[in-house]
């Protein structure tokens, strides 16, 4: 894959170099010499020979069919001039190759990885800086959902939506596709007239035939290339803020995620301006696998956060933050995963604080840390690690709450040694030194040591980075927090074991976060008579929040609460959000009976799920499709 011949290129970024500000009205390249890219084991591209930069797409959405049919260009910078362009494919039909003078290219498709899919190698013409693939893609396309109108809120039109990240967007789109890579992009797409399309990208309308407009102006890492099309209104919440729906849950999504705004304005204030013009949130039917996806400019959202009550926000936190970290300053490998999700929840928090005060806050680190400890219990020790060694490996199959808390942890740690202003600081010079760049866990520690630990040498001894990046567990310094709406909880539960009925409970004004940690702490081995006591007080069966409702099935599954299961049948078959849809299949899958259940429901759920939720699920269950 890699050759010596990538040495020609030249100047290797220093870590914590700066780069200008973007400028939005204009095409933007890195603005630095192309540094030579890490070894990525999740791509067969070889960017350091010939380096993909820019995407023009030109597809039609064939809702029929189920495809997405056309063209994309690509317009690349050559290295190694000797060199094929080599790109990534999976499940896709290459139909013709052009060169930029209209003539054909040889190309040719290597044999299929079944992790990695096959390399479209194609051989360039002396003066060729772009190429066009011709294409469509199949049934393959992991990546894509297409729904049928009852699969949707108004079931009235078809919907699609795209999923990249983690190695999905080769499914849909020929190209590099590697983190390290930044490219940008524009879409010319072709959609039945009814349906409103939007990208990851600026929407510049649709023209006199029919045709939507989008530019993506900044250079992007492929996985966030994002498409979703479907009966669509939009809401506004500020000028450079709103929220796309169907139009039956619009205004109430609207009504939910209001406080956007004011999260966007805490965010620049910690970290730096908001880079990417417009910050929009698209709410996608509930067979969404993920709670979001920071897509740039347009966070696609579960439908399962709008609870009534703005308990689910810190989501939308949570998707902004990656505005810095991740979508500005990006993991280039898929082992540096931690530096995308761990700054991110670090950065969510603060916001989170910032907007809702520190109870919220506090209360939500809480019970993500009571989460970590005991996930930690079930992971394997090379799970463990943040700087995790995924090679052969699906970079899914290291998904887990490591990366997220155990890395925010980590620069809580940080931050509690060195201060909040001086850690603010550093921060903000990571985000500027390293905007639209990706990359590595080494990039991030060289910078570390040369910005912060150089201050002040003697702090520096107090953080173990071997222990934090490269080992299992969590070291004996990861912050804890004390919430006291948890111990009140706490003391809640302690009466009620001990004979108050739960009628009695003083459980006035608990919020969500509050109730699961109630439910997580029910004894492993409570009768049902009082899972039906707990049931009729609280209602916890019929409740329309999701993420209550999800560990309240849980329970009912552990304790064959059976007044639930008609509940559960009716959740794992209209919700397809990965999250859920895990701990109630497992649960199921540790008895006989239970599996066995799990294997009906799944049998007539599966169709709706993407796959994303499938491939989790089909393993949990022993699935052979
Ligand atoms: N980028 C992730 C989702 C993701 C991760 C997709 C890995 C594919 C591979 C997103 O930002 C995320 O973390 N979503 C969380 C929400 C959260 C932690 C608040 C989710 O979906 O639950
Ligand atoms: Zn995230």
């Amino acid at each position: 894959m890699m050759r010596a011949t990538v040495l020609v290129i030249a100047g290797v970024l220093s870590a914590c170099a700066s780069t200008p500000p973007p400028d939005d009205t204009s095409f933007q390249q890195p603005a630095f010499t192309p540094r030579e890219l890490p070894m990525d084991v999740h791509s067969r591209s070889e960017p350091n020979r010939v380096r993909v930069t820019r995407v023009a797409l030109d597809l039609t959405l064939d809702f029929e069919a189920r495809e997405l049919r056309g063209s994309v260009e690509l317009g690349f910078d050559r290295f190694d001039r000797e060199a094929p362009l080599v790109l990534d494919t999976q499940g896709l039909a290459i139909v013709d190759v052009f060169g930029q003078d209209g003539a054909p290219r040889r190309w040719k498709l290597s044999d299929e990885d079944p992790l990695l899919g096959a390399a479209l190698s194609i051989d360039l013409a002396p003066a060729d800086v772009a190429v066009r693939v011709v294409y469509h893609t199949t049934e393959r396309a992991t990546a894509l959902q297409w729904l049928a109108p009852a699969q949707t809120a108004d079931r009235k039109q078809p919907f699609l939506f795209t999923q990249g990240q983690s190695i999905l967007t080769r499914t849909w789109i020929p190209l590099q596709d590697s983190p390290g890579v930044r490219i940008t992009y524009t879409a010319a797409l072709r959609a039945p007239p009814e349906l409103t399309v939007v990208m990851s990208a600026e929407q510049q309308g649709r023209d006199a035939d029919g045709v939507w407009h989008f530019r993506m102006p900044q250079a992007i890492p492929s996985y966030l290339i994002a498409l979703a099309a479907g009966d669509l209104a939009f809401e506004k919440i500020s000028e450079r803020c709103g929220i796309w729906a169907e139009p039956s849950i619009a205004k109430g999504a609207r009504d939910e995620l209001v406080d956007t705004e004011a999260m966007i304005r805490a965010a620049e204030e910690l970290f730096g301006p908001y880079r990417w013009g417009r910050y929009d949130i698209i709410i996608l039917p509930p067979s969404f696998p993920f709670g979001g996806m920071e897509n740039p400019r347009l966070t696609f959202a579960t439908p399962t956060i709008l609870a009534g009550d703005k308990s689910m926000v810190s989501l939308v936190a949570h998707e902004l933050a990656h505005s810095w970290s991740g979508n500005l300053v990006t993991n280039a490998t898929w082992r540096d995963f931690w530096l995308n999700e761990g700054f991110t929840v670090y950065c969510e928090q603060r916001i989170m604080e910032r907007v809702f005060g520190p109870a919220r806050s506090t209360l939500e680190k809480a019970l993500a840390r009571n989460d970590l400890d005991q996930e930690m219990t079930e992971l394997e020790p090379w799970q463990q690690v943040l700087h995790i060694d995924l090679a052969g490996k699906n970079p899914d199959d290291g998904f887990s709450g490591v990366p997220y808390e155990k890395g925010a942890l980590f620069l809580r740690r940080l931050e509690a040694v060195w201060t909040q202003p001086v850690f603010d600081r550093f921060l903000r010079g990571y985000f500027d030194g390293h905007a639209f760049q990706s990359i590595t866990t080494d990039d991030f520690v060289q910078c570390l040591r040369n910005k912060l630990f150089v201050t002040d040498p003697a702090k520096a001894k107090l953080v173990d980075l071997d222990a934090w990046l490269e080992k299992p567990l969590l070291p004996a310094d990861a912050p804890r927090y004390v919430s006291t709406a948890l111990t009140d909880v706490d003391t809640e539960r302690a009466r009620w074991l001990a004979g108050t009925p739960a009628k009695q409970l003083a459980t006035q004004g608990w919020v969500t976060q509050q109730w699961q940690h109630f439910i997580h702490t029910v004894p492993p081995d409570v009768s049902i008579e009082r899972m039906v006591e707990l049931d009729d007080a609280f209602h916890f069966t019929s409740t329309h929040n999701c993420e209550i409702l999800c560990d309240w099935l849980v329970l009912a599954v552990r304790r064959r609460y059976l007044a639930a299961d008609e509940r559960l049948s009716e959740f794992l078959v209209s919700v397809g959000r990965r999250k859920f849809l895990k701990p109630l299949y497992s649960e199921l899958a540790k008895t006989p009976e239970g599996l066995a259940r799990a294997r009906a429901i799944y049998a007539e759920a599966r169709p709706r799920y993407h796959a994303v939720s499938t491939a989790t699920v089909d393993k949990l269950l022993d699935w052979t499709p």
